[in-house]
């Protein structure tokens, strides 16, 4: 059984997409969901699923080790990134190599990098024009939105769409292939 601890800092539907999809695993078990907003979403759906919650802030993030100490306590093996607003520090990402991924709701290398987030990235996607848009799931390192891709998928933006409606297509595709993509991502990774 692997570990997992998602960090968010909204709402948290993919969290809770993600947590039900795991909740009869014998292979995956979400063990924390980690945030650094007190009064995010999130942290309602986790404790309504009888997930363990953590809140943190950002200098605690970057400049302790209390976050890496917590996923120790809780015997993190993998982290997932699901809308999580802050840059992870080195050092976690190294004790992590390979085993922190996030989603992005565009098709990086496009609409991806700093302050290119929720609605924003919609928007954009609506103000250039773009017949398509949709899903990255990649790798963390650094940079934001810069790491190895692992899995990407595609939808449509009509030309009617509104940056709302190119979220709930976006929002579609993240449900139907996240947890899926990390379950995989999981199997591979800890093949030994
Ligand atoms: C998702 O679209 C995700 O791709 C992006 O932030 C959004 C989070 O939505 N990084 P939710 O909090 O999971 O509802």
């Amino acid at each position: 059984m692997k570990n997992i601890a998602i960090f968010a800092s909204g709402s948290g539907s993919n969290a809770e997409n993600i947590i039900k999809y795991f909740a009869n695993s014998s292979d995956v078990n979400v063990a924390l969901v980690a945030t650094n907003k007190s009064d995010a979403y999130v942290i309602e759906r986790a404790q309504r699923l009888g997930v363990p919650t953590y809140i943190f802030n950002k200098a605690t993030l970057s400049s302790s080790t209390e976050v890496l100490d917590e996923l120790k306590r809780y015997s993190i093996d993998y982290v997932v990134l699901a809308g999580f607003l802050l840059l992870v520090p080195p050092f976690i990402i190294h004790e992590y190599a390979g085993k922190i991924v996030n989603i992005h709701p565009a098709l990086l290398p496009n609409y991806g990098g700093a302050g290119m987030y929720g609605d924003r990235v919609h928007k954009a996607v609506k103000e250039a024009g773009e017949e398509f848009t949709g899903i990255t799931i990649h790798n963390v390192n650094e940079k934001f939105d810069d790491g190895d891709i692992i899995f990407q998928a595609k939808c449509d933006v009509a030309e009617q769409d509104t940056p709302d409606d190119i979220a709930s297509k976006v929002h579609a595709l993240e449900y139907e292939h996240f947890p899926r993509v990390i379950e995989e991502h999981i199997a591979k990774v800890f093949v030994n």
